[in-house]
């Protein structure tokens, strides 16, 4: 099976027309000839901006979430036909952000990647434990929890999907999970694919996120399970999420 490794950044709530400009230009000046395939993912508002400026380029535009309804009286959420107008490419779905601060479960993140599919739009499906769960050795279980609720309802097209294991004690915190933690995690899920989508699980992308840096990404993307990474912080600095996308070429 070829897949290229994605490099997705999750910009999060941090942006503005100007240092929009500025990272999006250094990045692509930086790019060169890679053949991971890059995305970054930006604030709603932002999304005609940075899409002008990707355009025809090697970076890919997409969201940080999708509603699950297709249209209506919702306020504050952006429908997936809507993204689509705009070109997106990817929408995250069920960062643990969302999971935390906005009281998103399983069938909601699940109703949110339908939608994407739908509309064309690869959804990039986060799955992850709390400190609390690993200490507690149920790391397995919650991530297969959280993927179970997705290949559920989207079981025949589950191979359109990219999954993200993002620890959430390694979000934003400046610890990572080790190769080895971060490995162990995404061959379960490969093997829980497998079980769902056989022989095209191989080609399903697994991305590892939580605080990969320049430093940590050429191991992380070395090991077999690991298909690219979900970049928050790192993402913002044009070097630094240059670095990563060398590593992953
Ligand atoms: O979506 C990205 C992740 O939440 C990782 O964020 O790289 O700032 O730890 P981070």
């Amino acid at each position: 099976v070829h897949k290229s490794k994605l490099i997705a950044g999750n910009w999060k709530m941090n942006a503005s027309l100007a240092s929009n400009e500025t990272l999006l230009k250094a990045v692509l000046e930086g790019l060169g000839a890679s053949v991971c395939d890059v995305a970054v993912c930006v604030p709603g508002p932002y999304l005609a901006q940075v899409g002008g400026i990707v355009s025809g380029s090697a970076i890919a535009l997409g969201a940080q979430d999708v509603s699950a309804h297709p249209s209506g009286a919702y306020t504050g959420e952006q429908s997936a036909a809507m993204l689509q107008e705009f070109g997106v490419r990817y929408a995250i779905v069920g960062h643990s952000e969302r999971r935390q601060y906005h009281g998103e479960r399983d069938e909601v993140v699940s109703a949110k990647t339908a939608m994407a599919l739908r509309h064309g739009i690869t959804p990039i499906v986060c799955v992850g434990e709390t400190l609390a769960e690993r200490e507690a050795g149920q790391t397995e279980e919650v991530v297969k929890r959280q993927l179970a609720a997705v290949i559920h309802d989207n079981g025949h097209c589950i191979s359109e999907i990219v999954v993200a294991y993002e620890p959430v004690w390694a979000i934003g915190t400046g610890k990572t999970a080790t190769p080895e933690q971060a490995q162990a995690v995404h061959h379960l899920l490969r093997a829980q694919l497998h079980h769902a989508a056989g022989d095209h699980a191989a080609g399903i992308r697994i991305l590892y996120g939580g605080s990969m840096n320049a430093a940590n990404a050429p191991q992380l993307l070395a090991q077999p399970d690991i298909d690219g990474g979900l970049i928050g912080g790192a993402s913002l600095k044009s070097a630094d999420f240059l670095q990563i996308i060398a590593a992953a070429n």
